[in-house]
């Protein structure tokens, strides 16, 4: 037994010696999870269930998003992390109103009748449902940036800095297990939103993402080849 023992501990010290330092970390308190998955399997996952999160999971989350590069490191975000059910409420009752009123019009309500087997009809049918369920999700966060002060640009939300920090709230997500949607139909009805969130004029309610476990699976999602998207040199070239 002892010789197993020490077989295997030998075994454990070869592996610690030959490891990179950073897998040693842990991944930093989160799952060990392949970054090439995550990339490959992260989509628009808008059917939710309404279990609880933790509150450190989520927490976690937000860390890897504040991980993200942002303009001079500026890091000009905050999170709003909303799980109480009555402004879940609100918000699911404020996002279906602006969902009807500002994006499901007549020739989307056509294209579903006569394409209903195309993948735009699919996606269309998952907006649907999130625009009737978005406030059941357990944890809406509200991803809010501050505002350009700057006489050319004062006002505007500095959005590029927000992104990035987005894709790395969702990537992180899922590798622990949890869906998200990026949305940003709330803007229809942000100052009432923020009234109530108390999210100061300086700065932007931006992205909206609802975050559970999901019902349905991962998958890859659908997009043009990498070929028919890239250059090479010059405009026009591919290769
Ligand atoms: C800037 C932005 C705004 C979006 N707004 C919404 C939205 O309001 N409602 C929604 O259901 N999805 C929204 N989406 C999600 C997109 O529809 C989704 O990423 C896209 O269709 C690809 O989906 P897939 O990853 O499942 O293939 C938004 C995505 C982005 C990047």
């Amino acid at each position: 037994m002892a010789a197993v023992e020490r077989l295997s501990r030998g075994l454990l010290t070869l592996r610690l010696a030959f490891s990179k330092p950073d897998k040693l970390l842990l991944m930093y308190g989160h799952p060990d999870f392949d970054l090439f998955e995550a990339i490959y399997t992260t989509r628009a996952m808008r059917r939710l269930k309404p279990d609880p999160l933790p509150r450190d999971t989520v927490m976690k989350i937000i860390e890897a998003a504040t991980m993200a590069p942002s303009n001079s490191n500026r890091q000009p975000w905050i999170f709003v992390v909303v799980s109480a059910a009555e402004t879940r409420h609100f918000v699911g009752q404020r996002y279906k109103q602006a969902w009807e009123e500002h994006y499901f019009a007549a020739n989307k309500r056509r294209f579903l009748e006569t394409h209903p087997d195309t993948p735009e009809a699919k996606n269309l049918r998952s907006a649907i449902y999130l625009a009737n369920h978005i406030g059941e999700a357990p944890v809406l966060i509200f991803a809010c940036v501050k505002r350009y002060r700057d006489e050319s640009r004062a006002g505007q939300p500095m959005v590029g800095s927000l992104y990035p920090a987005v894709q790395n709230l969702c990537l992180a997500a899922r590798a622990h297990g949890l869906g998200t949607a990026i949305t940003g139909l709330h803007k229809h009805f942000e100052d009432e939103l923020n009234r109530r969130l108390k999210v100061p004029p300086e700065y932007a309610n931006e992205i909206l993402v609802p975050l559970g476990y999901p019902m349905g699976h991962w998958g890859r999602p659908a997009r043009k080849p990498a070929r028919e998207v890239t250059f090479i040199e010059q405009w026009g070239i591919r290769e």
